[in-house]
């Protein structure tokens, strides 16, 4: 019963603002998402609760940018003001900065990622995946969403990017509706092993710069697998370790998840997947880490950012 309250007028007052009236929605949110009335009994589900805490937080920063919008439409605020009282609204815990990216263009918000390749690299994978109009696609670990928008926007599919940290879906979430992309592009929290999807509802997964950090990579593979249609396709980016990596020593991301290469053929390869193909992008690696600990394992030939393209049989 919280849920659906909460969920609807999160969803009326996002309409609201895109219609401009008014910035009340969040108020009434937090009443109703906060309290539950006396002899009730909420068990919500993590998944409910992450759910509610998502609307909430994005129902607040529309209300304080509906806010900063209407001073800077009655010129209380100028130009520059703005934008800088709207970078430092929103949270700057993300590695690339919010306020760069409000500050810089259109171009810097609709972009928002955070992985070797850059854009490039995105268009790579969706070439190679044979992404098409009407396609829907999951992108597992989405982060602010750049990744989500651009295959929107290139191939004309739909995306629904997943992350399980909270704020980085607001964040994903309100600079697609800037972007006016809502109808082809969306979002949710959630965890990689336990997808919130129905078995075979996706034509294409993707993941990018995620993959790496899974403790439990199996569990995230077989839920990637039974989230595909039959014959699906799966693409995804992350780092790894080379062959040379196993005699060298000191590599303690061995232990803590950095997986080799074979060892991504191998699950994908026992989970089902089928035409696995692995390019290793060690050109885009470098580019990524000019100096630094990576860098040196990096030219030591150990390390190297790998794209893998494999197909549900
Ligand atoms: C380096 S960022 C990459 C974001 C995005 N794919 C991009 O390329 O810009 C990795 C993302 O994976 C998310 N992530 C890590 N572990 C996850 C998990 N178990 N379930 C869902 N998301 C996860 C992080 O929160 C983070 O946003």
């Amino acid at each position: 019963m919280h849920g659906s309250a909460l969920g609807t007028i999160a969803w009326t007052f996002c309409i609201e603002i895109e219609i401009g009236v008014c910035y009340k929605g969040s108020r009434v949110v937090w009443e109703f998402g906060g309290t539950p009335e006396e002899g009730e009994t909420v068990e919500p589900s993590f998944a409910q609760e992450s759910g509610w805490v998502a609307d909430a937080l994005i129902a607040a920063r529309l209300e304080q940018r509906a806010m900063l919008h209407l001073l800077l439409k009655k010129r209380i605020l100028q130009p520059e003001e703005y934008l800088e009282t709207l970078a430092e609204l929103v949270s700057d815990d993300y590695q690339f900065s919010v306020r760069r990216f409000v500050a810089e263009s259109e171009a810097a918000l609709r972009n928002g990622r955070w992985h070797i390749g850059g854009d490039a690299a995105t268009e790579h994978l969706g070439n190679r995946l044979g992404l098409e109009r009407g396609d829907r696609v999951l992108d597992i670990g989405c982060g602010i969403g750049g990744p989500a928008r651009q295959l929107a926007e290139t191939f004309g599919c739909t995306v629904v990017g997943i992350d399980h940290r909270i704020e980085r879906i607001v964040e994903a979430v309100l600079r697609t509706s800037a972007l006016g992309l809502t109808r082809s592009v969306s979002f949710q929290v959630g965890e990689a092993g336990h997808l919130p999807f129905e078995s075979h509802s996706f034509d294409a997964v993707v993941s990018q710069a995620t993959l790496h950090w899974l403790p439990d990579k199996d569990g995230c593979i077989r839920e990637v697998y039974r989230v595909l249609k039959p014959s699906g396709r799966f693409g995804f980016e992350c780092e790894a370790a080379t062959e040379k990596a196993l005699w060298t020593g000191g590599f303690p991301e061995l232990e803590s998840g950095l997986f080799r290469i074979l060892a991504w053929q191998q699950l994908l390869g026992a989970s089902g997947f089928t035409d696995i193909e692995i390019e290793e992008m060690w050109e885009e690696s470098r580019a990524f880490y000019p100096t630094g600990p990576e860098r040196e394992q990096i030219d030591r030939g150990e390390r190297v950012n790998v794209r893998i393209v494999c197909r549900k049989l």
